[in-house]
């Protein structure tokens, strides 16, 4: 276990979660993530973050549920120590014009993509402001800056969590912990890899850089803003979207 307590990641098992993972695992830090089924993914992600010489625990872990939340941080401190750095990746789409959308898709998105980074936000932040310190990054999208078409959901979902992590971050300022919120643009990850050639045109079409940006383009100004480097960032909503406009 190193001096330093572990990140936690939440959907670190597969694309923008896994990348963060990985980078803060060559950071030094110690990594818990969790997910949803995880299977061999999860398996996969532990190994190269165990092969940077920092110590690993994941396990399933629905971020919508809180008891689950709790129960989760509740046995990463047994393992890996007290938290020291928190985010919150796990999102899933279900996309449909609002005409058309079930009420189950609506809520299904914002219990995931909202509500579960307030379970994870509201489980931690009491232990960082005992300790006077702890930083969390959550990850939202540019839906919920811009507004996208047949994501009302999805967008709803992330600009409640732009509006959720400013607020938590001038409450908890005082006590040394940074709240700051990187959304993302167009990410090579399985959730869009299911575009259709004309979706990904229409996308290209919309950023002035012409390519989809990596998870790596993500998890590396995650590293940086937990970092020291960024100690007098917070509340901050970052795009790392390839100059995207919609
Ligand atoms: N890819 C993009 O273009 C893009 C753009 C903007 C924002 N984002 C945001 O970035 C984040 C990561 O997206 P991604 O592209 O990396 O997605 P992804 O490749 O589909 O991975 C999603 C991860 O979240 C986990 N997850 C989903 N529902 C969960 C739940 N209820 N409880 C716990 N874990 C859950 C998944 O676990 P399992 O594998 O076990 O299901 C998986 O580890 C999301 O918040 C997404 O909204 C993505």
């Amino acid at each position: 276990m190193s001096e330093r307590g572990p990140a936690v990641v939440t959907g670190g098992s597969r694309g923008i979660g896994r990348a963060v993972a990985v980078q803060l695992a060559a950071d030094g830090y110690d990594i818990a993530f969790c997910y949803r089924l995880g299977g061999d993914a999860a398996v996969q992600t532990e190994k190269e973050i165990r092969d940077l010489g920092v110590e690993c625990y994941h396990a399933p872990c629905d971020v919508a549920d809180l008891s689950s939340v709790q129960a989760f941080l509740g046995t990463v401190e047994e393992k890996l120590g007290d938290t020291a750095v928190l985010v919150n990746s796990a999102g899933i789409v279900k996309d449909n014009p609002m005409v058309l959308m079930p009420a189950a898709d609506w809520h299904a998105v914002i219990d995931t993509n909202l509500s579960g980074t307030y379970n994870f936000c509201r489980s931690a932040v009491f232990g960082f402001m005992k300790r006077k310190s702890g930083t969390i990054v959550n990850i939202s999208s540019v839906a919920g800056v811009f507004g996208n078409p047949t994501q009302t959901n999805y967008s709803a979902a992330k600009s409640g969590i732009h509006g959720m992590s400013r607020a938590l971050s001038k409450e908890v300022a005082k006590y040394g912990i940074r709240v700051n919120v990187v959304a993302p643009g167009f990410i090579d990850t399985d959730m869009t890899s299911g575009l259709t050639d004309k979706a990904r045109k229409a996308a290209l079409g919309m950023i002035p850089m012409k390519r989809i940006g990596s998870p790596e383009n993500v998890s590396d100004l995650v590293s940086f803003l937990v970092s020291e480097r960024a100690s007098y960032i917070t509340g901050q909503v970052i795009q790392v979207d390839g100059g995207i406009a919609f």
